[in-house]
């Protein structure tokens, strides 16, 4: 292990023996850590950069397990430990919870790398919700039968008897930071966005409602193979180089060249609903061009955002704040406003 001398933190850390110490039950996580406490315990390094500063070189780090991350900044030896380290390696920490500009930061006393990592469980370092599974699959089987095409019915029974396919869409996240970005969140968010559409469609008796929610279930199924999740949520290769718009057509179209005589006028709309469901985002395939897409591009948009708020305001509001940091992605600040505090299980990070 190399040592980093600690400067102005106690040597209180408590020596957990390494058995303990990859214990989940037993270590800490990154939702409990408050200022003041001391940290013996392996995390994933999601961040990574070697600042300068008046006296030197400092690491700047995030480190993350799978109830969120936290900064974390090492001092002494920065320059000598950067090399050997890299963004989803597992690392133990050493070190004290401090407050930084209102916010909670890690000062690490002593960092090493951890070689053989088998033993412990991948799924302790990602960011995941809590999902009840079955009980996720049972409501989209439910609000699928509501359709009423037999090769709709047809279609969605290929998706659900993927099994393989089915098992990744369950434990793929819905995005790397901004909205869903934990193990769970894209069936979350898919859920998400079919409620809307069965509201919408209510609402909106003109469109065709049986496009809308087989649209809805499959806008974002490329996301199954957009990203990697081994030790952190990064994009695939696949995932950078094609997008999971264009992914999800190329799933859409695979699962409708399987049904004898798929209506390719049907096929058509459903594609255009998965390219466009960016809407006018200058990352959009295509924009809306019917009606149908118009309503799932809302509806896409109105889930995204409301988790991305929901973590921003229960961040701020744990650090005793009304307002959140500026949120550089939407160009404002956000406040909270009250309400439920939370929307069923919310994994908070620092991003
Ligand atoms: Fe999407
Ligand atoms: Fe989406």
């Amino acid at each position: 292990m190399l040592a980093i001398p600690g400067e102005g933190i106690e040597e209180s850390v408590v020596a957990i023996e390494q058995q303990d110490l990859f214990q989940s039950t037993q270590r800490a996580f990154v939702r409990d850590l408050r200022p003041g406490q001391t940290v013996d315990a392996p995390f994933a390094l999601t961040h990574l950069a070697l600042k300068t500063y008046a006296g030197g070189k400092f690491l700047q780090a995030k480190l993350g397990d799978r109830t969120g991350r936290i900064a974390a900044v090492l001092w002494n030896g920065a320059e000598a430990l950067y090399p050997s380290l890299q963004v989803g390696d597992i690392v133990r920490v050493q070190g004290a919870v401090e407050t930084y500009r209102e916010k909670p930061q890690l000062v690490i006393r002593r960092l090493e790398r951890l070689e053989n990592v088998e033993h412990l469980d991948p799924n302790d370092f990602v960011p995941t919700i809590n999902l009840n599974s079955e009980q996720l699959i049972d409501e989209l089987k439910t609000i699928a039968r509501t359709v009423q095409d037999p090769h709709l019915l047809e279609l969605l029974g290929m998706f659900f008897k993927d099994t393989p396919f089915l098992e990744g869409f369950l434990r793929a996240p819905g995005g790397k930071q901004w909205h869903h970005g934990y193990l769970g969140g894209l069936a979350e968010h898919t859920l998400g966005v079919v409620r809307n559409c069965v509201v919408l469609a209510d609402r909106y008796p003109v469109v065709k409602r049986d496009v809308l929610i087989v649209g809805a279930i499959f806008h974002d199924l490329g996301k199954v193979l957009e990203f990697v999740y081994s030790t952190v949520i990064d994009y695939s290769d696949v995932g950078r180089l094609v997008g999971h718009q264009i992914l999800g057509d190329h799933k859409l179209c695979e699962y409708a060249g399987r049904i004898d005589g798929f209506p390719q006028e049907l096929l058509l709309e459903l594609r255009h609903l998965v390219l466009s469901h960016h809407g006018e985002s200058p990352d959009a395939a295509r924009q809306p061009q019917t009606r149908e897409a118009l309503i799932l591009s809302r509806a896409d948009d109105l889930d995204a955002q409301m988790n991305a708020f929901t973590r921003e305001i229960l961040k701020a509001r744990i650090a005793g704040r009304k307002w959140t940091d500026y949120v550089n992605l939407i160009g404002r600040y956000l406040y909270d406003s009250g309400g439920a505090d939370e929307i069923g299980e919310v994994v908070i990070d620092d991003v």
